[in-house]
């Protein structure tokens, strides 16, 4: 980077002087609930060859904070949010909390002038992504949510070839996340609710491929959809099916399973002159990506799939490194708040579509829909009689 840009970088970047990171000055994390995801924030974090460092990490389980501190050698440890902040400097802090704390625990972050990459979901709700978008504004510093499948080689590919479209138009694909959670699963207080997980399959899995969807395929415009409970003890649904219709006039099949023992996260996409599929579960690499051509574009299929780039996998660390970048470069951190919106509200549509039985276009669900201030809206069909929580 040459001085005059690290110069323009400084002006832009919010932390207020040139900054390229480095172990003498890494970009300073704390992690904020230091449960099951917190471990691998800790180890994705370690791959970046020292640009960043986790200085910082809380916990309102005192004895699991200290576990995760003293195996990462991480240097403070507190019981709140508050704590954290009031005790260490921060350039961003890692919601790895339950999704109900998110948007409580950003605001007080952002308020102060702290970035934030959020796990996903973002928020339980639109009007919370809203109430987000507005400590933003008032703080200075940015809200990210973690969204790593975005973060792949091909899939930065599969974007640039959307873009000069070697492909042909998209014409329609699939979105499937069909994974299996037993009954046990739901032993943890948060999952399972509208409360305080927001949703079911839809907000907590399948959220993964439908974000990664769109970010490939651009913004949606309708969704009709059906959900249901079939078979786990939760309040939420365990299974919902969708048809979308993206602004490019692409018509997408979406299903978020549960109930699915032969897992898979598959996501197919056909274009005019090919078919390019994505399977894998967590976490994807080149290997996991197939092209089959259409009669006849054999030649342009094969020259376009071989270009860069290449060898990048999807994970926390490549979405990580990203972040650390665009702070550098004085860049919006990915994924900014409107890309994490356009997924949320998809999910607010298929709710609203699955439990009222109509179909519903994007920009629908204002301040005076019920879909916007939760997900479970106007209720789910068989919870009728029971409590939303
Ligand atoms: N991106 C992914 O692939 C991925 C994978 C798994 C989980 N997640 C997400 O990560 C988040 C956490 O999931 P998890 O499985 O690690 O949950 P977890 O329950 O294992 O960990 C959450 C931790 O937060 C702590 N906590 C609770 N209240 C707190 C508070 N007020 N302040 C600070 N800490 C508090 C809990 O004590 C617990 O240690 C969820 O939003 C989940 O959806 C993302």
């Amino acid at each position: 980077m040459t001085e005059t840009t690290t110069q323009a970088a400084a002006a832009t970047n919010g932390l207020g002087r040139p900054n390229e990171f480095t172990p003498e000055r890494p970009l300073r994390v704390g992690i904020v609930g230091t449960g099951g995801i917190a471990g691998s924030h800790a180890q994705n974090l370690s791959r970046l060859e020292g640009r960043a460092r986790i200085v910082g990490a809380c916990d309102i389980d005192a004895e699991r904070v200290d576990a995760f501190t003293s195996k990462w050698d991480v240097p403070f440890g507190a019981t709140s949010i508050e704590e954290l902040l009031d005790g260490v400097e921060l350039d961003i802090v890692h919601l790895c909390s339950p999704p109900g704390l998110h948007k409580q625990q950003a605001v007080v972050a952002l308020r102060r002038g702290i970035h934030v990459l959020s796990e996903k979901p973002p928020a339980l709700s639109l009007a919370e992504l809203d109430e987000i978008a507005d400590a933003e504004r008032a703080g200075g510093a940015q809200f990210a949510t973690v969204s790593q499948h975005r973060f792949g080689s091909r899939a930065q590919w599969l974007r640039e070839r959307v873009a000069d479209g070697v492909l042909g138009r998209p014409l329609t694909a699939v979105c499937n996340t069909l994974w299996y959670r037993p009954d046990s699963y739901f032993d943890l207080p948060w999952r399972g609710n509208w409360a305080l997980e927001g949703g079911g399959p839809t907000m907590g899995h399948g959220i993964h491929q439908m974000d990664t969807m769109l970010s490939i395929l651009g913004p949606w415009s309708e969704v009709v959809a059906v959900a249901a409970r079939q078979a786990r003890p939760v309040a939420t649904e365990d299974l919902t099916h969708a048809i979308v219709t993206l602004q490019n006039g692409a018509v997408v099949s979406v299903v978020n399973s549960i109930l699915s023992p032969r897992e898979t996260s598959y996501l197919r996409f056909d274009f005019e002159y090919a078919t390019v599929e994505l399977e894998h579960l967590y976490g994807y690499s080149d290997a996991s990506w197939r092209i089959t051509p259409a009669p006849g574009h054999e030649d342009r299929v094969a020259e376009a799939w071989a270009w860069g780039p290449t060898g990048k996998e999807s994970n926390h660390a490549a979405q990580f490194a990203a972040i650390a970048d665009a702070l550098e470069e004085g860049r919006p951190l990915p994924v900014v708040l409107s890309q994490a919106r356009s997924t949320l509200e998809l999910i607010a549509g298929i709710y609203a579509s699955a439990f009222t039985g109509g179909r519903v276009s994007a920009g629908q669900l204002g301040p005076d829909s019920p879909f916007y201030a939760s997900m479970a809206g106007s209720g789910a069909p068989w919870a009728i009689g029971e409590s939303h929580d």
